[in-house]
């Protein structure tokens, strides 16, 4: 099981990759090369207790400053990987890559676990000071230095960026105005009830939310930005505008392997790119799902990063076993949490438990009679009876889940009993 394994890309599916490896007894050489400065560390926080103050830097790290070498990992921070190319004439998967500083490391196999990066707004706002994006720790260090000084925040995009951090200004007292595009927040995740009660409460707590209203340009007064002006004329002030619509998956590498991309590095359920040799995990990939459009997703999460991250490093063992595991997902806005488990691609109804004017209540998503998925909504029960029942392949029927006064851990039962 020896050999070189370079994985590309140090962050959350990177280190789980570098780490399954290990757990599953390879005693090649593991190298993980990532180009920003850090460490891997925890990313769901940069839009929350990290932008508080509740959490440091140091607080971050996934992994103690010693577990890379006791684990035999050679992790290359600010190491970005430009060029990539497989060997023709050597094993398959084998191949070398080069860094900006023209560094070459030659593997023997490879994985892409690259991420995504922040979708650029189309509007000219390039040297304008004051207009930022949030990815990574730096983004999230000057965010939160500009928050404290920031009277008015501009948001542009009411999805998980937006809002929390809507949540963490709105409660350090700054006025916070969020623009969607879209008819309704949070569109790509959830069904239209939890936008609605989404757009409800971030009123309640003093934000204002513009719903299908578009940036049209920025001012500025001495470089700094000054305003955003709306397509439909009207004009906010603005010391501070954060950018949060959406992740765009990296494929350069993927691209100038020639492995197939469509929207993300096309992989199959092993994590496996169309060049079987070679890897890819987390938020660089689309993978099959039988309910998505055009029967691909990308799931953008923790838990898929992990999941997949696993399945990938059994892979390049030449380990083909069980890869089913019940997608989860979290979002804290403020006092409000937000728990998803499963994927509500191609839902047909809604079941609603509880009522969203008391701000705990649940969806669950049905195709057929099928449960696919759980939006819960300060309702940790919900969700885990959901998980629970996904994880065992049971369900819970819709007719039955509504009705709040019975657990919903109760309800479930075999899917051939319904
Ligand atoms: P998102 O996809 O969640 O939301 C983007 C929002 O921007 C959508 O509502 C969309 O309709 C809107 N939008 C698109 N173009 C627009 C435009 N030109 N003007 C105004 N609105 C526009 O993406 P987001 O919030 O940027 O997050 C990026 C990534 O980070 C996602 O993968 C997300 O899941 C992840 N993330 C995860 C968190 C968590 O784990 N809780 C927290 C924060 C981000």
């Amino acid at each position: 099981m020896g050999g070189r394994t370079l994985i590309v890309g140090a962050s959350q599916a990177g280190l789980q990759l570098a780490v399954s490896l290990r757990d599953l007894g390879y005693d090649g050489a593991v190298t993980l090369a990532g180009e920003e400065e850090h460490p891997p560390y925890q990313r769901p926080p940069l839009s929350k207790t990290f932008l508080t103050g509740e959490q440091d830097t140091e607080g971050l790290a996934l992994r103690a400053p010693g577990f890379y070498r006791e684990a035999g990992i050679d992790l290359l921070t600010g190491e970005r990987i430009t060029r990539v190319a497989l060997s023709p004439s050597g094993p398959p998967g084998s191949g070398v890559a080069t860094t900006a500083a023209g560094r070459t490391l030659a593997f023997d196999q490879l994985a892409l676990t690259v991420g995504a990066s922040p979708a650029r707004l189309p509007v000219p706002h390039d040297g304008l000071d004051g207009v930022v994006y949030l990815r990574d720790l730096g983004d999230a260090g000057r965010l939160r230095a500009r928050l404290e000084e920031a009277r008015e925040v501009v948001i542009v995009g009411g999805g998980f960026i937006g809002l929390e951090t809507a949540a963490v200004a709105r409660a350090m007292g700054k006025s916070v105005t969020v623009v969607e595009a879209a008819g309704r927040l949070l569109s790509r995740a959830v069904a239209p009830v939890i936008s609605e009660f989404y757009r409800a409460a971030h009123n309640r707590r003093g934000s204002t939310v513009l719903l299908s209203a578009e940036v049209a340009g920025f001012t500025g007064c001495d470089g700094r930005v000054a305003g955003v002006g709306l397509k439909d004329g009207r004009s906010l002030p603005a010391d501070l505008v954060l950018i949060g619509i959406g992740a765009v998956p990296r494929t350069e590498l993927a691209e100038q392997l020639g492995l197939d991309c469509a929207g993300g590095i096309v992989v199959d359920g092993y994590a496996r790119t169309s060049e079987r040799s070679v890897v890819a995990a987390g938020d660089c990939t689309v993978q099959p799902h039988p309910l998505a459009a055009n029967g691909r997703i990308r799931v953008e999460s923790v838990q898929n990063a992990i999941a997949q991250a696993r399945v990938a490093a059994a892979g390049l063992l030449g380990r083909y076993g069980d890869t089913t595991a019940v997608p989860w997902f979290w979002s804290d806005q403020g006092d409000l949490k937000l728990q998803i488990a499963g994927l509500n691609a191609g839902y047909e109804e809604c079941v609603v438990r509880g009522d969203p004017e008391t701000e705990r209540f649940s969806v669950l998503y049905y195709r057929g009679d099928r449960l696919l998925a759980i939006d819960a909504v300060n309702r940790p029960a919900d969700y885990m009876a959901v998980r629970k029942a996904l994880a065992a392949g049971a369900t819970i029927r819709a007719g039955a889940a509504g009705d709040e006064t019975v657990p919903l851990k109760s309800l479930i039962v075999d899917t051939d009993v319904v």
